[in-house]
């Protein structure tokens, strides 16, 4: 970013909050908005469905439900999913199975639960565990079958590890089970390619590999959708992620891609070679000390998001810029050392704004969200946790 830019948006971000008190966490209502038409462009005509891990604010899941191009939810856990449909979310698709048995015979008892959420299957023993759990004479429960989707060339694996159902031999097995299952119903398909949506595209091997990855799931995906279409009435195959919008909207079969972080456009999706999300999260750390030159310390900061751990992981210093996170202590606990030249126009009290690594993991930390929009704060919102649910 451009110095000048950078000095504008701290101005306008410390103008907007100059009366909250830090720790606190912004949304820039401009970037998310901007980001929002970005994935549905990107998405070309196909809808897209927001995964709500990569929001946590309830508020703006329903905000952004409204918008064009945007329908229905994937959520990552079935008391988030109950949670959602008893406040009016009548679309939710699971992404992930689940072994939560009150969620679970709260939809074989409430028809209207069982017909808003969709619960992902990849095994016949989850079957029997929903069967057990469920018990006789329950609703109708849709299930959405999750398919392997990971690169296997020479004995290697590249990809997630998620389903163990590959071959369209394997989901014409699982189709079938489903079918002879009283109260089950396959209404869904998930080929979730985290290989191509969650790894940036850094040099031409990772492109490569993307590309060839694609074109096999591609060929795969078709096989399998033929493989069970007598067995099965379909409603949606879902694929993709912010990071593979495009080859995943044009997947063969596709009718629905997913989408979540690239609302907030955390650091994990700045080194995309074709698109770039505008930064729309940001938290403010307080600086505390200064424990020598060019150094200031500031409160919290140790707020790693998920995945292999590693410094890509940890939040990034973003304004003013210049500061950097010390190798040897990296983002603590209770308190965070910062360097660089910038360090010493900061006061005590004065504010440092941060970027998270990933979008909504840092709404855990955080009660609320305040929405910024030009140099005013016009709504605070809370989050999941602000709202007393911590779904994992
Ligand atoms: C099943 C599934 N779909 C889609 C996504 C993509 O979400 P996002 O756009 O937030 O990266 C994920 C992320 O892990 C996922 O697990």
């Amino acid at each position: 970013m451009a110095a000048g830019d950078a000095h504008d948006l701290r101005a306008r971000y410390d103008a907007a909050t100059a009366d909250l008190e830090p720790p606190l966490a912004i949304i820039d209502m401009a970037a998310f908005r901007a980001n929002a038409d970005d994935l549905v462009r990107r998405a070309g005509d196909t809808p897209v469905r927001l995964a709500s891990k990569s929001v946590r604010v309830r508020s703006l899941l329903e905000a952004v439900l409204q918008r064009p191009g945007f329908g229905g939810v994937l959520a990552y856990s079935l008391a988030e999913a109950v949670w959602l449909a008893d406040h009016g979310v009548d679309d939710i698709v699971m992404g992930y199975p689940s072994v939560d048995r009150p969620s679970l015979r709260r939809i074989a008892d409430e028809e209207s639960l069982a017909a808003a959420i969709t619960l992902c299957v990849d095994d016949v023993g989850q079957l029997d565990f929903l069967t057990a759990v469920l018990g006789p004479g329950h609703a109708v429960v849709r299930l959405c079958m999750d398919i392997d989707t990971s690169w296997r060339p020479l004995g290697l694996y590249v990809g997630a590890r998620r389903s163990p159902v590959r071959s369209p031999a394997q989901a014409s097995e699982l189709a079938q089970e489903i079918k002879r299952r009283p109260g089950f119903r396959l209404v869904g398909v998930m080929t979730y390619e985290a290989q191509i949506a969650g790894i940036p595209d850094a040099g031409a091997a990772v492109r490569w590999m993307k590309s060839r990855s694609a074109r096999e799931i591609d060929r795969r995906r078709r096989r399998v959708l033929d493989a069970i279409s007598s067995d099965a009435d379909l409603e949606f195959v879902n694929a993709g992620g912010t990071g593979s919008l495009e080859v995943s909207a044009a997947g063969d079969g596709v009718t629905e891609v997913t989408a979540g972080s690239g609302l907030f456009g955390p650091t994990l999706f700045d080194q995309y070679r074709t698109f770039r999300p505008v930064p729309a999260v940001a938290f403010a750390l307080p600086v505390l000390r200064r424990p020598g030159p060019r150094t200031v310390t500031v409160a919290g900061g140790g707020y790693p998001a998920s995945g292999p751990a590693g410094w890509s992981r940890l939040p990034t210093p973003y304004l003013p810029p210049g500061l950097r996170v010390l190798r040897t202590e990296g983002a603590g606990e209770v308190q965070t050392p910062l360097r660089g030249r910038e360090a010493d126009a900061l006061s005590l009290g004065s504010r440092v704004w941060f970027r998270p690594a990933k979008a909504a993991e840092i709404c855990e930390r955080f009660l609320s969200v305040h929405l910024v929009e030009g140099d005013r704060v016009v709504a605070t919102v809370p989050t999941y946790r602000g709202e007393s649910r911590a779904f994992g």
